[in-house]
């Protein structure tokens, strides 16, 4: 095996995304050959023990990649030191370490990937892909022409103007509005803001879309499935990954 970057071994090793890889070497939590490592720098070869937690991990040769419609009050993580349930813990019977595609908020039902494959989570999460995300929001009140064109322009959130979005409202609840919401970031609760920027806070937020994929109607909330291979290619595709 070529020498590499220990975050990308790590992800590699099916232990977490590249990303979240730096932040466990950063907290001392990986070692290797027996001596902590904290610099991101350090190179790794095939030959050399690495262990996280004191657990030694090794490159996962089997890539999963399972779709889960995630509960509301269920971590999108894979560990919660507060204890609070996680979304990997409704994965029961696959022996691959999962990690989850980006986050849906605590109180955000829906589509959620997870995987093992760390190079296919960088590029589905990298905003330079801008992969399409749909959701459904139960919105206070009812919403006008006007916010629908403020939403297809773009707003400006407290951290900067965001990319144009797609806003349609598609049903009503009482005096509130069933909206379908399109975006291609994947800002923290930037559904959430988005829609606060335009008076109309969500009530419920649920995700039915992830680039090419729907959630559909056969997973009840907690219930999980392995994505079809013409599903996993449609994403590579997507993420401009050749297989
Ligand atoms: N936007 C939000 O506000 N929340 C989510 O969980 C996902 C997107």
């Amino acid at each position: 095996m070529e020498e590499m970057r220990l975050q990308k071994y790590l992800a590699l090793c099916g232990v977490a995304s590249r990303r979240s890889s730096e932040t466990m070497i950063a907290e001392g939590r990986v070692t290797v050959n027996g001596r902590v490592v904290t610099e991101m720098g350090t190179k790794v070869t095939g030959k050399d023990t690495v262990c996280v937690d004191g657990k030694a991990v090794k490159p996962e040769r089997n890539k999963v990649y399972i779709m889960i419609n995630k509960p509301v009050g269920v971590l999108s993580s894979t560990s919660d030191d507060r204890g609070r349930q996680c979304v990997v813990d409704l994965v029961e019977g696959v022996r691959e370490r999962l990690y989850p595609v980006g986050r849906l908020d605590y109180d955000t039902s829906g589509l959620l990937l997870l995987t093992n494959d760390g190079d296919f989570t960088r590029k589905l999460t990298h905003p330079s892909f801008e992969i399409w995300k749909t959701y459904e929001a139960l919105v206070k009140g009812e919403i006008n022409e006007g916010n629908i064109k403020r939403f297809s322009e773009g707003l400006v959130l407290d951290d900067g103007p965001t990319l144009p979005a797609l806003l349609t409202v598609i049903g009503h609840k009482g005096d509130n509005a069933i909206a379908e919401v399109r975006v291609r970031e994947g800002r923290n609760r930037q559904v959430r803001r988005m829609l606060e920027a335009i008076r109309h806070p969500v009530i419920k937020l649920k995700r039915t879309g992830f680039g090419p994929l729907e959630l559909g109607d056969d997973l009840r909330p907690g219930a999980w499935r392995y994505l079809t291979d013409a599903e996993v290619a449609m994403l590579f595709k997507a993420a401009g990954i050749s297989e």
